[in-house]
């Protein structure tokens, strides 16, 4: 696991966008595995300002995000795929047919986290997939205690990632209860993954994922059996950390 702490997380957000171009680059046809929430927005920022200012081509790019909440309609403005139009597939040159959220308003649920993990696999596999971290050290929704083998599947939200997100709500009663995951093991398929954390908030979180012990408790630790993640965070998300990490990655240039 490769962990890189950046001063900022205006940083941090370049660095991942880099990331994420090069693969662009290197392989026009490639499978984006994407988050939602606060964390990602500064680099779907940077993603779009190199698409308009740099001709990052996006047209044949295939996206598959991690969740969505049970009940909401993509067109609700608290919904994850209302979240990825607004903040990036809108401003870029993606075919809308090729980006992919899970429907929380499916009428049968199991079957369409079913096929929603064969549209990965008839995709190619996910390339790069990026995740933010909860403050419990979930990834995706996968909550404590999931599977870290867990496929993609309806999931009830802990209290306390439902509190994280009742900022965006009006009431706490509006906030979901449910959600449809991609799980564990589903993420960890992906040939590269990407984790961003900032905010003294998640440095618990992020201490558990990166030196912590392997357990169900703290799903994110779950990416330290993956050969190549790297863990982006800033000072503060890094404040729990023992070990002494660099500010730059290894390396830069990736794709298949
Ligand atoms: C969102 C997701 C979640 C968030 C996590 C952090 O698609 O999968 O795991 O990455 O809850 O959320 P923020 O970035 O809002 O702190």
């Amino acid at each position: 696991m490769e962990v890189v702490v950046k001063e900022t997380a205006e940083q941090m957000s370049r660095l991942a966008a880099e990331m994420i171009a090069d693969v662009v680059r290197n392989k026009p046809r490639c499978v984006l595995g994407l988050a939602t929430g606060s964390t990602p927005e500064g680099t779907y920022e940077e993603l779009i300002r190199m698409h308009k200012e740099d001709g990052l081509d996006f047209s044949q790019v295939v996206t598959f995000n991690l969740d969505e909440y049970v009940g909401l309609p993509g067109n609700h403005d608290q919904s994850y795929r209302y979240f990825m139009n607004d903040r990036l597939f809108d401003h870029v040159n993606i075919r809308p047919e090729n980006t992919h959220v899970p429907d929380g308003m499916a009428d049968d649920i199991p079957a369409h986290c079913r096929e929603y993990e064969e549209m990965i696999d008839q995709a190619g596999g996910i390339d790069l997939q990026l995740l933010g971290i909860g403050g419990n050290g979930h990834i995706a929704f996968n909550e404590p205690g999931s599977s870290l083998a867990s496929r993609t599947r309806p999931k009830t939200l802990d209290e306390k990632t439902r509190q994280d997100n009742s900022r965006f709500f009006q009431s706490m009663d509006e906030v979901p209860k449910y959600a449809i995951t991609m799980g564990i093991g589903t993420i960890i398929e992906a040939e590269r993954i990407i984790l961003l954390a900032y905010k003294e908030s998640k440095a618990r979180a992020v201490s558990c994922c990166v030196e912590g012990p392997v357990t169900a408790m703290c799903p994110s630790s779950a990416l330290q059996l993956h050969p190549a993640v790297t863990v982006i965070t800033d000072k503060a998300a890094a404040g729990k950390l023992k070990g002494d990490y660099p500010d730059e990655p290894r390396r830069l240039i990736l794709g298949r």
